[in-house]
């Protein structure tokens, strides 16, 4: 079985323009959720769709590459599932949920399929409606009841790699949670996890790990309660002491001085520096490299200085 999906040095620019995501490294391990984090436009989406290969009109490869751990690359997406944030645009809205989630698991005869459809719509904690869900149109369900069908949709076909992008963000706090609960089951199945999210509440309530980044690097990665303990870049530390505290409900990324970069604006030093704190002449002139100390990894100057 494939255990791990392993990207590296991963580029993606806009159709012939600027870079947005600049060489990330990223590790999937089955049953581990990793938590990929930073404010609106740093390019999480554009990363997650380059692991699939499913970028969008508009974002270009630019490099790096996508392999399975025994080496064999990622075809068509092949094990990879994905689940998003607007889940109407996920359904066809003249068939009914449950034809469609069956769909999902291709070759699989019809009861079975429907056995197994009803099985994990029950799972995704629809409980007792899981029936009525399956016969239902998409438009018949709230949109709690569709991004949780969604998730059972992606889960349905088996994937190694389930990457949820921004999967709660549009939904109450309840159903925020019980998403997350059935992300957390599905990763002690045995799937590995990539949550996107710009909320540390939400990092802090499920993931195992996590990658902050920033302008289209990473910043920080590492175990979850130790960088939440002691963040060692200074934008992961001004991002949680902006945060009062880290529940699903108030943990949204907001309240630094400044704005990230936009993509063609981004110069050769590290490109945190005009918001740093801590900021150096050398920060404005070379990037810092992301040097990995055991389990955590920093790129910043100044990070020795932080280590806790
Ligand atoms: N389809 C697209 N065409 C052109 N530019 C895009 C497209 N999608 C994203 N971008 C640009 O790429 C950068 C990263 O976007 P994205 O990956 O969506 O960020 P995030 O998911 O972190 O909010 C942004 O500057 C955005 O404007
Ligand atoms: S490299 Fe310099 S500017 Fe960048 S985060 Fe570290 S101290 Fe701040
Ligand atoms: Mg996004």
């Amino acid at each position: 079985m494939r255990r791990e999906l392993l990207a590296k040095g991963l580029r993606v620019g806009v159709t012939g323009g600027a870079e947005v995501v600049s060489g990330l490294d990223l590790t999937l391990r089955a049953g581990e959720m990793l938590a990929l984090v930073g404010e609106s436009g740093c390019g999480k989406s554009a990363a997650a769709a380059a692991l699939g290969g499913i970028l969008p009109p508009g974002l270009e490869p630019r490099g790096g590459t996508v392999a399975w751990e025994d080496g064999s690359p990622v075809r068509r997406g092949e094990g990879i599932a994905y689940v998003f944030q607007e889940p109407a645009s996920a359904f066809n809205p003249v068939l009914t949920v449950g034809f469609q989630i069956a769909e999902a698991m291709r070759g699989v005869p019809k009861r079975e399929a429907r056995e197994k459809g009803l099985s994990l719509l029950r799972d995704v904690e629809l409980g007792e409606a899981a029936e009525r869900v399956w016969k239902s149109y998409p438009m018949e369900l709230s949109g709690g009841q569709l991004q949780r069908a969604f998730i059972a949709m992606a889960l349905a076909s088996g994937p190694a790699v389930l990457v949820a992008d921004e999967p709660t963000t549009a939904l109450d706090v309840t159903v925020q949670r019980a998403v997350l609960r059935l992300l957390r089951r599905a990763c002690t199945a045995g799937t590995a996890v990539l949550l996107i999210t710009h909320n540390l509440g939400v990092v802090a309530l499920a993931a195992d790990r996590l990658c902050v980044m920033y302008a289209g690097r990473a910043v920080e990665s590492g175990p979850v309660a130790e960088v939440l303990r002691a963040p060692r870049h200074p934008y992961v530390a001004a991002l949680l002491a902006a945060v009062p505290r880290l529940s699903a409900d108030a943990g949204t990324l907001q309240g630094i001085p400044g704005r990230v970069p936009p993509p063609e604006a981004r110069g050769a030093g590290c490109t945190f520096a005009p918001r740093c704190p801590q900021a150096k002449p050398e920060c404005f002139e070379t990037a810092p490299a992301f040097v990995a100390d055991g389990a955590r990894a920093v790129a910043c100057h100044a990070a020795a200085t932080l280590r806790g």
